[in-house]
């Protein structure tokens, strides 16, 4: 959960490692540091690390003179340890010339530790500076065969960098259960949590897979496995432009990436649909015509705002295919011995690909024998190249923290599985059409919805001061309403509470008094009509209303004055516009009420750890 950078070539180095870790920040941003090895002594390395946000680090690196063209970065979320200057990254071992960076945990730090000690000072509570100590102990003038030897001690995950003072002319870095990727410049080489702090300088990358260790140069780089066999790598181009992972123009990342929406939706539908066979495509199932009719049960294992986008996966796979459809949060599923066979499909959806939870649901999954699938983002994560097979999503880089357009494309790559799997089994070519010529109609009705901005952004204004919100939807637009109530409660620090609308009576409305908004999802669906009488208990309870309501809904203004209004569309699709003005909403209040909303706190990116 936390970010890394290193670079090694000619360029001075603190420049594009600050720049670096701004990328990374969404990965962890409670402190941060830089070591860089001394141009003037090659002997040295030079230390300077800050609590808070990059921008602390940005401040006091001016006053030091940290020249050199070697050096590594990283960006901290807290797992060992305070919030310290002595807390943070890089770390030394007891000479100071080596130094390393660390993303993971290591379990076995206690023992390590006890050992350690005997001879070594140790001047922080991480686990990382046991890692410092433990390849100083093991190096005898060979970097990478001390990192090595090191490693085979450890239990736990890592994603590490080392520098050391003797070795001006290498970076080591090896990886377990945390993502590095390596990028190749002219004369130069970048490493990295992830692409983005790369991308101006280098599409060309590789990624680290479990259990190997690089030794880098500025003119190339050697990948070993921890048998020291020299592994083969292949080099793959990045499509993302460094001008995408920006915010072009938005005062936050998290508007760009809602207003990102119908552009990013077009590129996951893209040449994934067959309008003239009412099917689509996704070629990275891999299983034959055959294969897919054998599967009886569908299990979508997810966290968070995946896990909402997976329950409405599930009424599509359900309503389409007609096969039983089950949504398991992945921290529970992997502890509870889930029933799975040979017939059974298991889609693991994440943006980030690396949450580790849902992989290890996956690792669980298949070692019971599923067919396990990824809806993924972060192309080459390591849920995506875990799984049997998947599908990117094709969101491009979601940099804020609360997710928003990689929810839009999970569901919509859901659907198109749906209607793969349905035009198999059960619904007819004229449905499937329907529903592709419904797809291809999204984009231009979310820019519908955006329309409705400003009205948003008055009702922000109007309840920002209120301290609990309800959130209410019936079948398809339930999981709606609990994706707003996250996106509410995470950004703004406002307290919500999503409720199916049937269920209110049977507890959540002893809560509702006219401190008690409930935002409603009441669209011109089957439900329509059930929903419609729940808000009229709602409003014999005096709670303000707030509606979301099919264009054209006049009798909506009799039970509500503040609605938001958006286009229909077919049921199954509802949430693919429904979701945005409670995206909206949320960002208002949030900015409205000074929050930091790209980077809200205690929360990061990507969750690495249990
Ligand atoms: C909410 C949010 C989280 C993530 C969850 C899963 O806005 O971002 O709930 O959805 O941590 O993350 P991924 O999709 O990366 O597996």
């Amino acid at each position: 959960m936390c970010g890394i950078v290193g670079y090694i070539g000619n360029k001075q180095v603190l420049p594009i490692l600050i720049q670096g870790l701004r990328r990374l920040e969404y990965r962890g941003y409670d402190s941060a540091g830089v070591a860089i090895l001394d141009n003037s002594k090659q002997t040295a390395v030079n230390r300077v690390r800050s609590v808070g946000k990059i921008d602390n680090l940005a401040d006091k690196v001016k006053t030091e003179k940290m020249e050199g063209t070697v050096g590594i970065a990283h960006t901290r979320w807290a797992t060992h340890g305070g919030v310290t200057e002595e807390n943070a990254h890089p770390h030394f071992g007891c000479d100071e010339k080596l130094v390393i960076a660390h993303n993971g945990i290591i379990e076995n730090y206690r023992e390590l530790k006890e050992v350690l000690e005997k001879d070594h000072t140790f001047t922080s509570q991480t686990d990382t500076e046991i890692l410092a100590h433990l390849i100083e102990t093991h190096y005898k003038g060979d970097l990478r065969m001390a990192v090595e030897t090191a490693l085979s001690h450890v239990r736990g995950t890592y994603g590490l960098v080392v520098l050391h003072a003797d070795h001006p002319g290498t970076i080591i870095a090896a990886r377990l259960g945390s993502p590095l990727v390596i990028g190749i410049g002219e004369d130069e080489h970048f490493v990295a949590s992830d692409a983005t702090p790369m991308l101006a300088y280098t599409k060309k990358v590789v990624f680290l897979d479990d259990g190997e260790i690089a030794e880098i140069h500025k003119d190339g780089f050697v990948t070993y496995d921890l048998k020291d066999k020299i592994i083969t790598k292949h080099v793959e181009e990045i499509e993302w432009d460094d001008e995408q992972a920006q915010k072009q123009g938005y005062d936050h990342f998290m508007l760009k990436e809602i207003f990102d929406q119908p552009t990013v939706f077009e590129d996951a539908i893209r040449g994934r649909y067959d309008i003239d066979e009412g099917t689509a495509h996704l070629g990275g199932l891999n299983m034959n015509d055959e294969e897919m009719r054998r599967v009886n049960r569908i299990v979508l294992i997810a966290c968070g705002t995946a896990s909402y986008a997976a329950m409405v996966g599930k009424y599509a796979f359900e309503r389409l295919a007609g096969i039983p459809t089950e949504v398991d949060v992945a921290s529970e599923f992997r502890y509870r011995d889930p029933i799975i066979d040979s017939n059974t499909l298991v889609f693991a959806i994440s943006q980030s690909g690396e949450t580790l939870d849902t992989l290890a649901a996956v690792r669980e999954a298949k070692r019971k024998g599923a067919f396990v699938r990824g809806i993924v983002n972060v192309v080459g994560s390591t849920i995506a190249r875990e799984t049997d097979g998947g599908t990117y999503i094709h969101a491009g880089p979601e940099l804020a923290v609360a997710s928003t357009k990689a929810y839009t494309n999970m569901v919509a790559i859901m659907v198109l599985y749906a209607i793969q799997f349905g035009r198999l089994k059960r619904i007819t070519l004229a449905t499937g059409q329907r529903l592709i010529n419904a797809l291809l109609e999204i984009p231009e009705k979310m820019n519908l919805v955006f329309e409705q901005n400003e009205n948003i952004k008055k009702l922000a204004e109007k309840y920002k001061n209120y301290r609990d919100f309800l959130f209410l939807g019936r079948g398809i637009n339930y999981p709606v309403a609990l994706e707003g109530s996250l996106k509410l409660k995470e950004i703004s620090y406002i307290h919500s509470e999503a409720y199916p609308g049937g269920e209110m009576k049977h507890g959540p409305i002893a809560l509702l008094s006219k401190d008690f908004p409930v935002f409603a999802i009441m669209v011109k669906d089957q439900l329509y009509d059930k929903m419609r009488s729940n808000i009229e208990e709602i409003r014999a309870r005096k709670a303000p209303i707030i509606l979301v309501a099919t264009q054209g809904d006049e009798r909506a203004k009799e039970l509500a004055e503040d609605i938001i209004y958006v286009p229909d569309t077919m049921e199954l699709l509802e949430p693919l516009l429904n979701t945005i003005p409670l995206q909206l909403f949320a960002y208002h209040v949030a900015v409205m009420l000074g929050r930091d909303v790209d980077r809200p706190r205690n929360l990061a990116k990507s969750v690495t750890v249990e």
